[in-house]
């Protein structure tokens, strides 16, 4: 197996989110969980934004052991100046310093040319190598830029000493197998590639993240950037939980991470409600319908046996088992199974009237709770059932 790295980046591209900001001991709650579910690298902030960045960076990196901690700037002196300050309690430190190197961002955001661009990237590199051993460079919008200059660039920052040459899809605009195509271009047309990882950071603007992902690691990247529950700038980031999942469900992909899958649901829950942030109802993983089975030939499917349904168990992310929602597509299976768990055992001509009453109700109400289910049985909620 190939071990792929994770890097979390719910703290610093996920946290810049409007209404998602946290206060320092928000942010090192949510660091801790991540180095319990086993993330590699936990990027901590952007120092030179704010006071409050910098500080939530410096106390995070006295409050995790493990984990690398990752300081964002962009590729100027001063900006590489805080970051080393704030990393400076970190136990594992990473400085990822980067610009932008498609043509848009060089003509538009730097009014320059590829040439001080490439330049401008060497220096960055080498400049944070004096305070780090483990420099990551970003080329952003890389995404949109042209392979042949990109392949220079990442070649150069490799040769400057990065570690770590990380291939934003900035504006999520690649397609799965364009993106694939664009990591395999690298690996096979970079002088010196294998002495650093080449990282993806996708975006999710055309609902394609987890796919671009999932392509450049097929095609040689050894770490991805994520977030939690995929919240990030815009459409989000490529979410955590569905390249752990993807990868554990799709073991001949060979390629293995050390995330604590079953840490997996508690980890979203904390993220969502200290950022406010609800989660999709729908949402792959964490959803709150992601192991909710509604329709009867489905539920009937699944009490046979879940795997008719259910690719993964719900046990694997850390959900203690799936939920069968009545409705009024549900079937007599249904109804008899959750008579059942609430300890009734009714024999089949008594589950026909009963499965009947149960059908006019759910035609007019939307959620059958077991207070519905226990009525219509004739029966009163024990003690038990409570
Ligand atoms: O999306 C992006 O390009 C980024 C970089 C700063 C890494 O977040
Ligand atoms: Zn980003």
């Amino acid at each position: 197996m190939d071990r792929l790295f994770i890097f979390d980046t719910t703290l610093r591209d996920g946290e810049q989110v409007p209404g998602c900001q946290l206060n320092t001991v928000e942010k090192i709650q949510v660091a801790k969980a991540l180095e319990s579910l086993g993330v590699d690298v936990i990027e901590a902030g952007f120092p030179i934004s704010s006071p409050g960045d910098f500080n939530s960076v410096v106390e995070i990196s006295k409050a995790v052991t493990w984990p690398t901690i990752c300081a964002l700037t962009r590729g100027v002196q001063k900006d590489i100046d805080v970051a080393a300050e704030a990393l400076q309690y970190a136990k594992n430190k990473r400085i990822h310093t980067g610009i932008g190197t498609s043509e848009f961002h060089i003509k538009h955001k730097f009014n320059s040319t590829q040439k001080e661009i490439l330049e401008r990237a060497i220096a960055a590199v080498k400049y944070a190598k004096k305070y780090v051993e483990d420099v990551e460079f970003y080329c952003e919008d890389a995404g949109r830029t042209d392979n042949v200059y990109l392949a220079r660039v990442v070649e150069a920052v490799i040769k400057a000493g990065a570690t770590v040459v990380n291939i934003p899809d900035t504006t999520g605009y690649c397609l799965p197998w364009e993106f694939g195509e664009k990591i395999k271009f690298l690996m096979e047309n970079v002088n010196g590639v294998h002495n650093a990882i080449i990282s993806t950071h996708c975006h999710n603007d055309l609902g394609m993240a987890t796919a671009n992902t999932i392509s450049g690691v097929m095609n040689g990247a050894r770490q991805v950037e994520v977030t939690m529950n995929g919240i990030g700038e815009r459409a989000g980031n490529t979410s955590l939980e569905e390249v752990a999942m993807i990868l554990k469900c799709h073991k001949g992909l060979n390629i293995e991470t050390q995330i604590n899958t079953q840490k997996i649901y508690s980890t979203s829950r904390l993220v969502s409600g200290l950022m406010n942030m609800p989660v999709q109802a729908n949402k792959a993983i964490v959803g709150r319908n992601a192991f909710a089975h509604s329709s009867g030939i489905h539920q009937d499917g699944v009490l046979k046996n879940r795997e008719s349904y259910e690719i993964m168990d719900p046990k694997d992310v850390g959900i203690d088992e799936n939920s069968i929602v009545l409705t009024a597509r549900s079937g007599r299976a249904a109804l008899k199974h959750r008579l059942s768990v609430l300890g009734v055992d009714v024999e089949n001509g008594k589950l026909d009237v009963i499965y009947e009453e149960f059908l006019k109700l759910a035609d007019k109400k939307k959620d059958i709770n077991d207070d519905d289910v226990l009525l219509i049985a004739g029966l009163e909620r024990s003690e038990k059932q409570r």
